[in-house]
């Protein structure tokens, strides 16, 4: 098989263990389960975690003299643990015995993980083992793991101990380790000689989760009957089976396990569900064969096809992609759960920022959009169902409409830590993070691009409407008239770069004008105006009804949206937000040669005892965020908007200005740079990029994938290949094409979907072929480069370009 398709670890490492068992995590949206091996419990090695999607739960700890409470994604009961031992000696484990020639591999084509090695124990007894485990993803609650064990050089008396164990912990991330990570208590563990049963549940949220499993014995292919002995507790079970295993014969463990929790639908109860299931559950062989028939038709959607020469630290840029697409699309819900959860940051990989969701969903839908659009509809109802939080959050603060919190969870309320541990000082700081109201725009955008995407006018008018003018009415809200400048405000918020949550010496948190945040409001203002132009008219009365929308108020969203102040220095460079102009330049290469890696410097500022907010240094793209989701043409129209002068000239020169002044301290930094420079340097924009897939397969952070994966840095690499270097847009009810190749990208072609007419793209230097799908017999208007022409369905058009 192509290693295109494969992420192979050769030989045991127990230094990198917790980032290949995040990188190895098999989930299906519903839950995940980290790559942990199943012989191995929580130790300071390996940290076996099984996520549900939206399965959150609350606790209190005591923190630096505060009660700090949060909510986290619980790690709940490991279905993993298989051991086996030979004539009663030590429970095999690459850990403690010899592995000559240990292989882990993901197969991203199958949606399987497999291990193989020999392992020899400490009397000289050589076993190889051949492992292989899915997490169904079509059979959402079924689970299915398989161990072959052959006798190389020894006959005896083997064991095979196969348990439920729910004595976990969320413990996963250091720095996290002071909070109270014990969210499940015991409600009933059961074994006995045909299956393993635990049901838990939340101390707080109250989810009641519930595992069965059954265990099957084969020995050279065929299953033998035995009578396991059981172990019970109150927290876990397990049955040990016994037999003989002669030299050169093969015996397989095959175990499958089923889950469901007390939030699942069309179930009675989530105990009865799972021992259901699990007992009528096909074979394991034939789990393993619907699996790859359930992936091979997932990629036929969703795989893209890159020629290149890229090749980031030893790894062919189109594997790095197809795990991008994999672990992205592992992550996404299915459309009957989308409403309990959206997409973790983190992924169902580990738990990083507590398995909450932040503005990431800016990265991700696009991807989705041009793929299977039904997927992000699922996930905006997340945002949808949780309107009401975000109306009472905003009113709380003193504001109208829907204000959308930094970190979200189970009910939408602001989940962002009040406290946070820098570990290279150890101090305990205020996280002023949730004064990123910017994200109730990626919650707009999302909508609204959502709709461009596919047409689906009723979601307009019943669902991303309502969302859209909401927020509008928020972000009116929080603008003040200041009469100086004779333009509105916006004061008392962060932007997306997280190093600048005041100003120096204040003694409250906020920025004044952050331009993002300014000309993403008057963005959401004009959109919530054209919704009320753009949906029927019943709807268009329905929903100003509903909110009390009087002619005034509309009146004043476009006044709004024509006065509002975006801040500019050095001439024509947007400022990140008023006063940035007067912060100190800061010493770049005194701190390169004196930390090395120098992305994190919010925390080496704060151990010695200084801060970023003094100096012109950012994370991430803050300003340059505009350049990545808006083209010029777009810029321009909202600024001319604004009555500002605005020359599409002055954009290399800003991205210069702020790329030579970030640290990338965030993976979705380097997407977004990649992005914005695509056009203008090509060259520095395909380095980036590559810079992007390294993220978390080579873990640039030094550590932080083996807590979670980057879910919007994976999706925003594929889709610097799907819509950047295409040069795609959605906009005013067409499909843009403006190609534009890095030299080092000698082709890419892929299947989208747009407005429901899928569509196969190839792309190579100098030429573009699109070919509409015979069905359904819909023509969509296309516009490449300045050609605008209607592709018809079942043809193919060739373009120059
Ligand atoms: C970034 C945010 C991002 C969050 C979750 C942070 O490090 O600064 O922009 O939303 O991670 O991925």
């Amino acid at each position: 098989m192509s290693d295109d398709w494969r992420l192979v670890y050769t030989g045991y490492d127990p230094a990198s263990e917790g980032l290949r068992e995040a990188l190895s995590t098999l989930a299906n949206g519903y839950l995940g389960t980290r790559g942990a091996a199943p012989e191995s419990e929580a130790d300071g090695t390996h940290y076996p975690g099984t996520y549900i999607s939206g399965g959150y739960n609350r606790l209190k700890t005591e923190i630096a003299g505060r009660t700090v409470e949060i909510e986290d994604l619980v790690n709940m009961p490991n279905w993993l643990p298989v051991a086996i031992r030979v004539d009663g000696g030590h429970w095999l484990q690459p850990d403690r015995h010899e592995t000559p020639d240990y292989e882990q591999v993901l197969d991203l084509r199958r949606g399987m993980l497999e291990r193989h090695y020999r392992i020899r124990d400490h009397e000289g007894r050589e076993t190889r083992i051949a492992e292989r485990r899915i997490v169904h993803v079509h059979e959402r609650h079924l689970m299915a793991l398989e161990i072959a064990v052959a006798a190389l050089n020894w006959s005896g008396h083997v064991e095979v101990r196969s348990g439920l164990d729910g004595r976990v912990e969320n413990k996963g991330v250091e720095r996290y380790r002071a909070f109270n990570g014990r969210h499940l208590r015991p409600l009933e563990a059961r074994a006995d000689a045909q299956m393993l049963f635990l049901k838990m549940e939340t101390v707080q949220s109250e989810l009641r989760v519930a595992v069965a499993a059954r265990t099957q014995i084969l020995c050279d292919g065929q299953p033998i009957a035995l009578t396991p002995e059981v172990e019970q507790d109150d927290d876990r079970c397990a049955q040990v089976f016994a037999t003989t295993l002669e030299q050169g014969r093969t015996m397989a463990v095959r175990k499958t396990a089923a889950i469901f929790t007390s939030a699942d639908t069309a179930i009675s109860e989530a105990g009865d569900a799972a021992c259901k299931l699990v007992a009528r559950a096909p074979s394991v062989p034939e789990l393993f064969e619907s699996q790859a028939t359930a992936w091979a038709h997932i990629w036929q959607r969703f795989d893209l096809h890159l020629a290149s020469k890229a090749t980031p630290n030893g790894n062919d840029a189109q594997k790095v992609l197809r795990l991008h697409l994999f672990h992205l699309l592992q992550t996404v819900t299915s459309e009957d759960h989308a409403a309990k959860s959206c997409i973790p940051a983190r992924g169902l990989h580990g738990e990083a920022y507590h398995g909450h969701v932040f503005w990431d969903e800016l990265f991700v839908f696009p991807v989705l959009n041009l793929r299977d659009p039904e997927i992000t509809r699922g996930l905006l109802s997340y945002r949808h169902r949780r309107l009401g939080e975000a109306r009472a959050t905003a009113q709380e603060a003193g504001y109208r409409g829907a204000m959308y919190p930094w970190q979200s969870g189970s009910d939408g309320r602001e989940e962002t830590q009040a406290l946070h541990l820098n570990p290279r000082s150890q101090r305990w700081l205020p996280d002023n993070s949730y004064l990123q109201r910017h994200v109730g725009t990626a919650v707009a955008y999302n909508m609204w691009q959502y709709y461009q995407a596919t047409g689906d006018i009723h979601f307009l008018a019943h669902r991303a409407g309502e969302v859209i003018l909401e927020i509008a009415r928020f972000w009116a809200s929080t603008a003040t008239y200041n009469a100086r400048h004779a333009r509105y405000e916006i004061a008392g918020v962060m932007g997306p770069d997280e190093y600048h949550d005041a100003y120096p010496g204040a003694d409250r948190p906020g920025l004044l004008n952050n331009a993002y945040t300014n000309i993403m409001a008057v963005w959401v203002l004009c959109r919530a105006l054209e919704t009320l132009e753009t949906v029927p008219e019943g709807h268009a009365t329905r929903l100003r009804d509903m909110m009390g929308l009087s002619d005034s108020e509309l009146k004043e969203w476009d006044a709004i949206s024509r006065k509002m102040r975006i801040p500019f220095h050095d001439r024509d460079i947007i400022s990140q937000f008023e006063g940035y102009a007067t912060l100190e330049e800061f010493d770049w290469a005194h701190y390169r040669e004196k930390y090395g890696d120098i992305q994190r410097l919010d925390r080496i500022l704060e151990a010695e005892g200084d801060t970023p907010n003094r100096y012109k240094v950012s994370k991430q793209a803050d300003v340059l965020m505009l350049f990545y989701l808006f083209s010029s043409e777009e810029l321009t129209e909202l600024f001319e908007r604004l009555g500002y002068p605005f020359d599409p000239q002055s954009i290399p020169r800003t991205i210069e200005y702020y790329e030579s002044r970030t640290s990338h301290g965030s993976t979705l930094s380097r997407v977004v740079h990649a992005w914005v420079l695509a056009r203008g340097d090509r060259t520095r924009s395909w380095q980036l990029f590559r810079e992007a897939l390294e993220s978390d397969i080579c873990d640039i952070q030094g550590g932080t994938t083996a807590e979670g994966i980057h879910v919007g840095a994976m999706a925003g690499t594929v889709d610097l290949i799907q819509r950047c270097y295409t040069g795609i847009e959605l906009r005013r009810d067409a499909l843009h094409l403006s190609p534009c190749l890095p030299d080092d990208l000698h082709r890419l072609s892929f299947r989208m979907t747009y407005r429901g007419q899928p569509l196969a793209v190839d792309l190579t230097p100098g030429r573009l072929t699109l070919t509409a799908g015979r069905r359904p017999e819909r023509p969509i208007h296309v516009k490449v480069r300045q050609e605008e022409t209607t592709l018809a369905p079942g043809q193919t058009r060739l373009f120059e370009v």
